[in-house]
């Protein structure tokens, strides 16, 4: 790896100076051959081992060399250049090509009892051809949720690309997969040294199987912009991936961030040194330069395997690529040739199946509910239909620009999606199954609970309910002023809350610390014991730090990482109180819309009026010594002073500036009072400069400023 790194540095120095014209052909055919193997050796560490060793503009520095040298000497191009990943021209149709042979499908385990089962078959096989003690190894691979490719290598160098198709014959799409970046176009992929090829030969001939797939960032990325776009969006990466895979022009299958990653061989020549099973193989595809998965796991206790499966079924959601089950393999290819097939499937191979995670039903109706900062969320009324072993009911709809960028109407047969934790979502309608019978729906004009009329703000897609009496939204804010992430009121949940409100005993949040354990116990649900809980609950959350309490209030946009941050920089409610969204926004990670959503809230009276009375029933209202900001106290010299920048610095940006007085200690804020200790005035500074002259207040240069920070 540091031969790659020292001869990519070696070459870009010498690129930087040469005249690609001038240059004398011997000298052009080495160094094209050079840029080759270290721009597919890069290319290999940045999309297979996700481990660049040079910068990008480093990457493209060389890339552009080699197609200078090319464009000049157009003889040089090699059909394995990284140059030409993408030039073919768009085809009328697929060939059609038939697999050497056969690429099988596998059989299925939905259970652990299954797997036992399929594990017992293959030790009754085993045991009578080798024995009462033949323990087989397992190896244990997630089963990839793509597309199954089959790419055959010639001498090393990628020659077809077909897919799986009906398995004895599929599409030649070789100039397609020849995009994928993370498919080698010659092996192996690192031939710069001994040190790194570890003396890899390619066999003379080779198919390698495995499955094209989109990262789930990727899809959602893809989607993103075919919803901007106004084009049909993909139901899930696989979707994606196979679309993307049989397009006729390959600068469209180029454009689409596609990845490959290899399971296993077809027919092989001519190999040295030949693997002697599942595991070996995977070393070796890996070798040759290979995405192979970094998840295989090898054992021989089938409990072992189990446990992985269970684990995996939970796990899953923490890649970033999907999968749906994992397949387990006996590893020593005699063993699986003694095992031998059942119709299309091995017997030495079992899919283990994970609950799908998608379903479709039917969408009855869209209602919508307001959550506890007014926002109006529409939500799904599903025809019940089980996904991932839960009976799903109804689902999000995000909000209105989700339903209209996928023209989801009433009465659609739909795609629901399950995945972990995360609330049920409708992914989008089956337009191909429609009756015509099927209605748009459209945003209501008024909020559903308090008929006030429904808000959007400039720039934003969710409707509100701007009422601050509206009682609905006021029943989510208890909730969430109760809730565990907030105050922590123990006893205080969603029901609970919906009755405080409606017998008019919690009007206000205040309202919850005046309860009384009379009031409670005549509402019909409280035995008094319960009653007592609860009041205790209350009486502790008044010790919570204030970033909870913060979070607590509501205040739209200020998730409990920002009032983390509004915390850190002041130490009590009422200091918050007092500024403006100009000086907040100049805390790092606060940005614009939060600091004027913060300004906004505590502009309201009524909002005033509840944290006097918050303070008064014994909340803490003051920042906690552990929340402290950290490091402050011993840092640079600007420690506890406060800054405000104005008009253009010489050379620092404003931003720059903010960081090194931040890094000193410092605090920047973006207008002049009788706190602020410096005005760091440049050019242009307009009327900020004006008011610290009145108010006698340091003026700074740049210079003065670094002398005041460095010295
Ligand atoms: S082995 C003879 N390993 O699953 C068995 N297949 O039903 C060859 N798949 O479409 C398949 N991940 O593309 C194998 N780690 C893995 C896999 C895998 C996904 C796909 C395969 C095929 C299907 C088999």
């Amino acid at each position: 790896m540091k031969n790659l790194v020292d001869a990519s540095h070696k070459v870009l120095m010498r690129i930087a100076s040469i005249d690609v014209h001038a240059m004398p052909y011997s000298e052009a055919v080495h160094l094209a051959q050079t840029l080759r193997t270290l721009l597919n050796a890069h290319n290999h560490r940045y999309h297979v081992l996700d481990a660049p060793v040079v910068a990008d503009n480093e990457y493209d520095r060389l890339f552009r060399a080699l197609e200078r040298i090319e464009a000049q000497y157009p003889d040089l191009i090699a059909p394995d250049s990284p140059t030409h990943r993408t030039g073919a021209a768009p085809l009328d149709r697929f060939e059609r090509v038939r697999h050497p042979t056969a690429l099988l499908s596998l059989g299925k385990a939905f259970d652990e009892a299954e797997l036992e089962a399929w594990y017992e078959r293959c030790l009754r096989g085993l045991r009578g051809r080798f024995g009462e003690d033949a323990r087989p190894q397992m190896t244990v691979e997630p089963k990839m949720d793509g597309l199954a490719v089959a790419l055959t290598y010639e001498r090393g160098k990628l020659v077809l690309g077909a897919t799986r198709g009906d398995g004895a014959e599929g599409e030649n799409i070789t100039s397609n997969v020849r995009t994928i970046p993370s498919i080698p176009l010659s092996i192996p992929v690192l031939p710069v040294s001994a040190e790194d090829s570890g003396g890899v030969v390619p066999p003379d001939r080779m198919e390698v199987r495995g499955e094209i797939y989109i990262r789930n960032r990727d899809f959602e990325k893809l989607n993103e912009t075919a919803a901007a776009a106004g084009d049909k969006l993909y139901a899930n990466p696989r979707n994606a991936a196979a679309g993307s895979v049989r397009q006729l022009d390959p600068s469209i299958t180029a454009s689409r961030p596609l990845s490959f990653m290899a399971y296993g061989t077809g027919p092989v020549e001519g190999i040295e040194a030949p693997p002697e099973g599942q595991h070996a193989l995977l070393a070796r595809l890996r070798a040759y330069g290979f995405r192979v998965s970094e998840h295989v796991a090898r054992s021989d206790s089938i409990g072992e395997v189990k446990s992985l499966y269970e684990a995996w079924r939970r796990k899953r959601e923490e890649l970033d690529y999907e999968i749906d089950g994992l397949v387990v393999k006996i590893d020593r290819f005699d063993w699986q040739e003694a095992l031998g097939f059942v119709s299309n499937a091995p017997r030495w191979a079992v899919a283990c199946k994970f609950p799908a995670k998608e379903a479709t039903t039917v969408l009855n109706d869209i209602k919508v509910s307001v959550g506890r900062t007014g926002v109006i969320k529409p939500e799904a009324v599903l025809e019940p239909v089980p996904v991932a072993g839960v009976i799903v009911s109804s689902a999000t709809l995000h909000n209105e620009e989700y339903i209209r960028d996928r023209d989801i109407r009433i009465g659609d047969r739909v795609i629901v999606k399950r995945a972990g934790d995360v609330i049920p979502q409708v992914v989008k309608p089956i337009e191909e199954v429609r009756s015509g019978r099927e209605r748009k729906w459209e945003m209501p004009v008024h909020c559903p609970v308090c008929g006030s009329e429904l808000r959007t703000l400039p720039d934003e897609v969710d409707s509100y309910c701007a009422s601050i009496d509206c009682p609905a939204q006021f029943i989510r804010l208890v909730e969430h002023f109760a809730s565990r992430g907030a105050m922590d009121i123990e006893g205080l949940g969603a029901k609970l809350a919906v009755t405080l409100v409606e017998e008019g005993l919690v009007g206000n949040l205040a309202d919850i610390y005046v309860l009384v354990a009379e009031q409670l116990i005549a509402l019909d649900l409280f035995a008094e014991k319960r009653a007592d809980n609860l009041l205790e609950g209350i009486e502790a959350s008044k010790k919570r730090p204030l970033g909870r309490l913060v979070f607590g209030l509501g205040i739209r946009h200020v998730g409990r990482a920002t009032a983390e941050l509004l915390v850190a920089r002041y130490a009590s409610l009422d200091a918050l109180s007092r500024v403006g969204a100009e000086e907040i926004e100049q805390i790092e990670g606060v940005g614009e819309v939060i600091a004027k959503s913060v300004e906004s809230w505590f502009a309201v009276e009524a909002n005033r009026e509840l944290i006097r009375r918050l303070r008064e029933s014994g909340v803490n209202t003051e920042r906690l010594p552990e929340e402290a900001p950290q490091g402050l106290e011993d840092s640079g010299r600007a420690t506890g002073k406060t800054f405000v920048l104005t008009g253009t610095l010489p050379t620092l940006g404003r931003k720059e500036a903010a960081t090194r007085i931040k890094q000193a200690g410092g605090r920047v804020v973006g207008s002049v009072s009788s706190n602020t200790d410096y005005v760091v005035a440049g050019e242009n500074p307009g009327s900020k400069r004006e008011r610290a002259t009145e108010l006698g207040i340091a003026i700074l240069d740049e210079n003065q400023l670094l002398a005041l920070l460095d010295e």
